[in-house]
């Protein structure tokens, strides 16, 4: 299975890191982006986690059970295309972490799906935990430190057919899946999150969606509520705005309970929640960016403070003046979906967590959508260079997860946008690393930035 998808010892890749292929990529990536170019070497500390993230419902494929799996169907949907077999990563796994150890990465971040452990209340599928631990224990097996997610984003159809987080018993029901996974699980992990990106829809809100998209996410709910027969379905990122609030007091005590949960089965592993973190900047005088920052991100700072660490995601930076987020400036790089491509962003949002929350920070994920990989090339050490300065001027970064291994079902936008380090054939499931993951390896390896 392994040789016939990627050549662990013989790849492309392999050859062209062995021929020095990947400190040119680097070089020329820095030089576009002027930064770690010329500069001292920069070194990570000891120890320091390098690693690549995916997550269950965007690589597993097939995934018939999840929430997001009937809204993909309903008409009408918001989703551009069903996910469908995705990267084949359910039955592909073992190819993913070859190429993850490949890479000299010593981690691997990935989530379990609630739907297959759980598929119905109360139900739990010993088989579906022996495949997720059989993937913990593979990290292991190849060096790499299994970093897991409670809960990416999908949740049971069930689940979110009485109401999803919105539910009064939602904690209490996620507290439940937490407690039985972590008891078959949470041995071989080195570090758990509960949930991903808790507070994603109030930064959505501040992007500010157009509201014919907020018309067709209403009425895919109301349609998938109909078609089961109940008063309302809700999934945690598709949410009308009046569910906000009980939304965020669901994901608020879900993420208490279920760190109780995965620490009653092993009190000593480390247990956080990865939270979306734009770099907000302000702009003049009257700005609002400290108003965003305390709707968006106020009650997470808190809420993580007794946990062991914080997992850090940024993508990218707001300018903030007093009406609102501004434009990207004229000129500036931009991403495949049009947005400003801006490295320093990562740091300062590490920065400001830590600032916030004094508590340890890994960068759960952090990566670029382009269809043109040089630029992910280029993004990578213009972005780390920052992120070593911080760690130099005492922040504790514990690793930095890339957003992510492979190409893959980018939720509502379907598979055009590309944030892989691989590329993936849609009909043969064939992985092949892309030159930036040349450059990430290096960096990896070296634990440096040349
Ligand atoms: C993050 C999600 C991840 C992926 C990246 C691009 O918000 O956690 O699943 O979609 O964005």
């Amino acid at each position: 299975m392994t040789s016939r998808r990627f050549e662990t010892k013989h790849s492309p890749l392999r050859r062209q890191l062995l021929q020095g292929g990947a400190a040119a990529v680097a070089l020329a990536a820095a030089a576009r982006f002027g930064a770690a170019a010329g500069s001292a070497r920069k070194r990570f500390p000891k120890g320091f986690l390098w690693g690549a993230a995916t997550a269950g419902h965007q690589v597993e494929g097939n995934n018939t059970n999840s929430d997001l799996w009937y809204l993909e169907h309903v008409k009408p949907t918001l989703f551009a295309e069903p996910s469908g077999d995705a990267d084949d990563s359910f039955e592909l796994w073992q190819v993913d972490l070859d190429i993850a150890r490949s890479l000299g990465l010593n981690s691997f971040r990935f989530s379990l799906e609630w739907s297959r452990i759980e598929p119905e209340p109360g139900e739990f599928s010993i088989a579906m935990l022996d495949h997720y631990l059989r993937i913990i224990e593979g990290c292991r097996a190849r060096g790499l430190a299994p970093m897991v997610t409670f809960n990416h984003f999908t949740v049971p159809r069930w689940f979110a057919a009485r109401g999803g987080w919105t539910n009064p018993e939602a904690p209490s029901l996620f507290e439940r899946y937490c407690e039985r996974a972590a008891r078959h699980l949470a041995g071989p992990i080195s570090h758990a999150t509960t949930l991903n990106e808790p507070e994603l829809l109030r930064l959505l809100d501040w992007a500010g969606l157009p509201p014919a998209m907020l018309d067709v996410q209403s009425a895919m709910l109301d349609a998938a509520a109909r078609s089961l027969g109940v008063a309302k379905f809700s999934s945690a990122n598709s949410a009308n705005h009046e569910d906000f609030d009980a939304l965020q007091a669901g994901f608020l005590e879900g993420h208490r309970r279920g760190r109780q949960a995965i620490k009653a089965a092993r009190p000593d592993l480390p247990v956080g929640v990865s939270l979306a973190i734009v770099d907000d900047q302000a702009v003049g005088e009257r700005s609002r960016r400290d108003e965003k920052r305390a709707q968006v991100y106020g009650a997470w700072l808190e809420a993580v403070k007794g946990d062991d660490f914080v997992g850090v995601q940024n993508y990218e930076r707001a300018r903030i003046d007093e009406h609102g987020p501004l434009p990207a400036p004229d000129g500036v790089p931009r991403n495949s979906m049009g947005s400003e491509i801006y490295p320093a962003s990562l740091a300062n949002a590490v920065k400001y967590v830590h600032e916030q929350t004094g508590r340890p920070i890994i960068v759960t994920e952090h990566g670029l959508g382009t269809d043109d990989d040089a630029q992910r090339a280029a993004f990578i050490p213009a972005a780390l260079a920052p992120l070593a300065d911080v760690i130099a001027g005492g922040v504790p970064v514990l690793g930095y997860v890339h957003w992510t291994l492979l190409d893959n079902f980018e939720w509502i936008f379907g598979y055009k946008p590309h944030y892989g380090l691989c590329s993936v054939d849609r009909k043969t499931f064939k992985r092949t690393p892309k030159p930036s993951a040349q450059v990430f390896a290096a960096i990896a390896r070296a634990n440096a930035l040349a």
